[in-house]
């Protein structure tokens, strides 16, 4: 996922409790503030999308404080037809809320992700060299590798903070695989990732956050000319070298490219294992389903990605008038599309709020649809999918210890902290499956 807005924060704030149904409790979506992220931290966020589902699913979001108002789509049907429709709607004025909101992205034309048409095909191409299952293989084997060592290492101690000790810790060695980053240099881009994704952290300042990018893109830009002297199978040499139409590609695309993929890839990977450990510890009878090896990895894997669905929203402009459900969005409007909503849509899945490890099929879009669908949706699914065998080859009892902290942001639904005790199976363990208990 590519991150350009809203950044999380360590803010202080609890997770909110399995969803409730869609009741009386659910706020009116007149009286919602989407550009807020206290709104993702109330309890009832499932039902209130299911009143937003039933009641207004093309929503015209009022305009708050600094930010015009923007259609909401909240149904799966809706939001796939927007994602596939890069004619009528445009992400080169911002796919995200922050940017859509402010009009532009500094990247336009340039980063995959706000660049559309013929363009964004040829660096998709570009870059999709470097995804091949052939070049990803000893990628893939390093996820596998570093989830059980990691895991092996937590489980000598018991209780740890599975965000802090664990989950923070795979998925940037893994797109520093992917890029070819020097091992010796991933901790310093984890501190400049951190300040750049700390925007409205009280610790850190604007200035601080945009010292922190300028960082990034000048390693990039060096890295990119070492390796356009000395290329490998990387993506940052495949970007560095490659050429359309004969022509190589400008500075800008190549290190616009780069700080994308070193953030993007990081942060909703971390987030859906986190979800996952979550989801089980709530769901006693979908880990016991696991650890018993009554259902796949692989199909697991896809409801993981459904229930926490890390990226809550994208966004396009539109380009030209278009009606959606008797209701007409007007050239040059901010759409919003909620995966967050549609993932859970009773159109598309039977009993969407029930977490079902073995449910088929799971059409779900947390990796988006269309052109723009995320490129790195095969590596965020090994991440998940390494995170859920290495807990049931591995783990026995399962427990959260406190309360999960929430990340600060109406973008990214994840957590900075999550309190756990992960025992491995006892010695006499037929199935090793202990009582599990939900936070206080
Ligand atoms: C695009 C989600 C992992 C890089 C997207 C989009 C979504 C998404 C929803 C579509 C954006 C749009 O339509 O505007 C996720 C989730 C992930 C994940 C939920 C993990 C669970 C990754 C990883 C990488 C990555 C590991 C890098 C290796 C990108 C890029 C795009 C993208 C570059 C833009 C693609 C394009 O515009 O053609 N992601 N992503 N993502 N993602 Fe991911």
């Amino acid at each position: 996922m590519r991150p350009i807005a809203p950044q999380p924060t360590d803010a202080e704030s609890d997770r909110p409790p399995a969803p409730g149904p869609h009741g009386p409790q659910a706020p009116h979506p007149d009286s919602v503030d989407l550009t807020d992220p206290l709104t993702f931290t109330r309890p009832e966020l499932r039902a209130m999308w299911a009143r937003f589902r039933a009641e207004s699913p093309v929503h015209r979001h009022r305009a708050t404080p600094g930010a015009p108002p923007f259609w909401v789509l909240s149904r799966h049907a809706d939001v796939v037809a927007v994602y596939r429709d890069d004619k009528r709607f445009t992400s080169e004025r911002g796919n995200v809320l922050a940017t859509l909101l402010q009009g532009e992205d500094s990247a336009s034309g340039k980063m995959l992700a706000v660049t559309d048409g013929p363009r964004h095909r040829e660096i998709r191409n570009l870059m999709l060299k470097s995804f091949s299952p052939r070049v990803l293989a000893p990628v893939v084997e390093g996820v596998n590798r570093r989830t059980v060592a990691l895991l092996d290492e937590a489980l000598e101690r018991g209780a740890f903070d599975f965000v802090v000790d664990l989950a923070d810790h795979i998925p940037i060695n893994t797109i520093g695989d992917l890029m070819g980053v020097p091992v010796a240099d991933r901790e310093q881009l984890v501190h400049w990732n951190t300040m750049t994704l700390s925007r409205t952290s009280a610790e850190h300042g604007a200035e601080e956050e945009w010292l922190a990018r300028n960082e990034i893109l000048l390693y990039f830009s060096e890295l990119a000319a070492k390796r356009r002297r000395d290329p490998g199978e990387d993506v940052i040499s495949a970007l560095a070298t490659g050429t359309v139409d004969g022509r190589p590609l400008t500075e800008d695309e190549i290190v616009f490219n780069c700080y994308s993929l070193i953030l993007g890839g990081d942060e909703s990977s971390r987030m859906s294992s986190v979800g996952a450990v979550i989801a089980l510890a709530e769901h006693p009878d979908q880990w016991k389903a696991l650890k018993e090896g009554l259902v796949d990895t692989a199909t697991a894997t896809e409801e993981v990605l459904r229930w926490t669905t890390p990226a809550m929203h994208f966004g396009r402009r539109a380009l030209t008038d278009v009606e959606i459900r008797g209701r007409t969005i007007a050239s040059g409007d901010v759409v919003t599309l909620w995966n967050s909503s549609a993932n859970f849509d009773e159109e598309v899945f039977a009993d969407p709020e029930r977490f079902d490890l073995a449910r088929t099929p799971n059409k779900h879009v947390a990796f988006g649809h269309g052109p723009h669908f995320c490129i790195g949706a095969f590596l965020g699914r090994t991440h998940v999918e390494a995170m859920l065998r290495a807990l049931r080859d591995k783990a026995g009892h399962l427990e959260l210890l406190g309360r999960p902290r929430l990340l600060h942001s109406n973008f990214v639904y994840g957590y900075t902290s999550l309190p756990v005790r992960i025992d491995r199976p006892a010695a006499s363990g037929t199935s090793g499956i202990s009582p599990v208990s939900a936070p206080p």
